[in-house]
């Protein structure tokens, strides 16, 4: 692990150069940020579990023919998946008003949406990920009419999967955010999903009682983060024992 090319260190991740060109391997940290980074703390087992979370949600969309980096999970940190070039963009689809769409439009957290809404934030931390509409992202080339209709209909068609799978096992999938890349093959370019999948990166709420089972506990100081992760993973019927979750191996 010491001798390979760390290519870029985030505030979740580490990427690393990869066995063959194209690829890179995704390491999932236990470090935990928000409002920006101005938040931090570590959450013990949050990259193992985010790292077989997000595992299990890109081999289904594969499955189904949602486009995406994952080839495969290399161990329990680690994930070797297909280099992009990142499109400057954070999508968001929401389902249930929460977090920023209630502070900016005054709509009461938990309220059911008219319909699904997908909001695209320009990449920035030093903006603060701004948010921004489609005349922003064609006039600065962020990306093309074309990758926008893209990402629009594999954001929809991952929305739907998901609020299954996910009601399958009793959670509501409030809104999530996606980030997506794009794919050179030869004198091809693909749009496909990138980074991750998991509880970091969407609302999750138990259907029953409405408790979060997301990063909203470690934004909120709800405490139980990591036995949250667990429990998703573990209706997700990821772990047989869930106490593996916290057994590096
Ligand atoms: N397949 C991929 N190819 C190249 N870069 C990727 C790929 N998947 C994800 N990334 C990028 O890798 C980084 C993952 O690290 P992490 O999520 O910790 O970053 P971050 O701290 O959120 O910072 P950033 O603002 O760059 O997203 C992100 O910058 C993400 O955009
Ligand atoms: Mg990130």
């Amino acid at each position: 692990m010491s001798r390979r090319k760390k290519i870029y260190e985030g505030k979740a991740k580490v990427l690393y150069e990869g066995p063959e060109p194209g690829t890179l391997i995704q390491y999932f940290k236990d470090d935990a940020t928000a409002f920006n980074a101005e938040k931090h703390a570590i959450i013990e087992g949050k990259g193992v579990l985010n790292n077989r979370i997000s595992e299990f949600i890109m081999t289904n969309l594969n499955a189904i023919g949602v486009p995406t980096h994952f080839i495969r999970r290399l161990n329990m940190r680690e994930q070797l998946i297909r280099e992009v070039e990142i499109i400057p963009l954070e999508v968001v689809v929401r389902n249930i008003a929460a977090g920023s769409i209630s502070k900016r439009l005054g709509i009461p957290e938990g309220e059911l949406l008219p319909r699904s809404i997908v909001e695209f934030y320009f990449k920035n931390d030093g903006l603060g990920d701004p948010i921004v509409a489609e005349e922003h992202i064609t006039a600065f080339n962020w990306a093309t009419t074309q990758e926008i209709d893209d990402i629009m209909a594999l954001a929809l068609r991952i929305n739907d999967y998901l609020s299954g799978l996910f009601a399958g096992v009793g959670i509501r999938l409030v809104d999530f955010k996606l980030e997506f890349g794009r794919l050179y093959e030869g004198d091809m370019v693909r749009t496909v999903l990138a980074d991750e999948v998991s509880p970091d990166s969407c609302r999750l709420w138990d259907a029953r009682t409405n408790n979060k089972l997301d990063k909203d506990r470690f934004r909120q100081d709800l405490g139980g983060v990591s036995e949250a992760y667990a429990e998703v993973a573990q209706r997700l019927g990821i772990f047989k024992d869930p106490r593996s979750a916290f057994v590096e191996g």
